[in-house]
């Protein structure tokens, strides 16, 4: 059983797809906050409805992001998470929450990385023209999209496929691999080798 803060900037159907695991009783986990970089994501809806306590910050807040996380660290350690889920959260995390959950926050992104890094991985990989991309889950730290690999999961790209179908098999991956993903952190099968990477056992 490991306690989540999810990190969110926007629809929050990863968010979801977590919620729906645990009401599936497939996920050993508990969501003890969301934290929004926007007022206005409907993610902080979908926490709402779940009974689940948010913290949303402004555009405002993040003039000193440095400041932001320091109060974004304070706030998880006070709701008793272990692990800081990033779910389409669109900010860059820093020094006072990376050291406060030391390879303890996981993020999803939507490409195979280390190809299509960025905010726009689905739309960069299908304007590139590749035929395979998928969906990454792996370790934040300080270097953007490059922390260690915990998972990854192919989409095969087929002819006759627009941006949005990509976007929809891409989307529907994730909220498979994410739970999954999750509930192998919370039987404590995944562990980092002395060579920095990731081991599941
Ligand atoms: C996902 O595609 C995720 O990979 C990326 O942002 C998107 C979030 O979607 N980092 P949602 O807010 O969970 O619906």
């Amino acid at each position: 059983m490991i306690r989540l803060g999810v990190l969110l900037s926007g629809s929050g159907t990863n968010l979801q797809a977590i919620l729906d695991a645990l009401e599936a009783g497939v996920l050993d986990a508990s969501v003890e906050l969301v934290v929004s970089s926007r007022p206005d994501a409907y993610g902080l809806k979908r926490a709402e409805a779940a009974g689940i306590p948010t913290l949303a910050l402004t555009r405002k807040s993040y003039d000193d992001p440095v400041a932001a996380d320091e109060h974004i660290a304070r706030a998880l350690k006070q709701a008793g998470v272990d692990y800081v889920v990033m779910a389409g959260y669109m900010r860059r995390v820093r020094a006072p929450l990376l050291a406060a959950f030391p390879q303890r926050i996981v993020n999803i992104h939507p490409a195979l990385l280390p190809s299509f890094v960025g905010a726009h991985a689905i739309a960069d990989a299908f304007a590139y023209g590749v035929k395979l991309t998928g969906v990454t889950v792996h370790l934040a730290n300080e270097d953007y999209d490059k922390g260690p690999i915990i998972a990854q999961r192919a989409v095969v790209i087929e002819e006759g496929d627009t941006l949005e179908t990509l976007e929809q098999k891409i989307h529907s991956i994730e909220h498979v691999l994410y739970p999954e993903v999750l509930q192998l952190l919370a039987q404590g099968r995944v562990s980092i080798g002395n060579d920095g990477r990731v081991a599941i056992r």
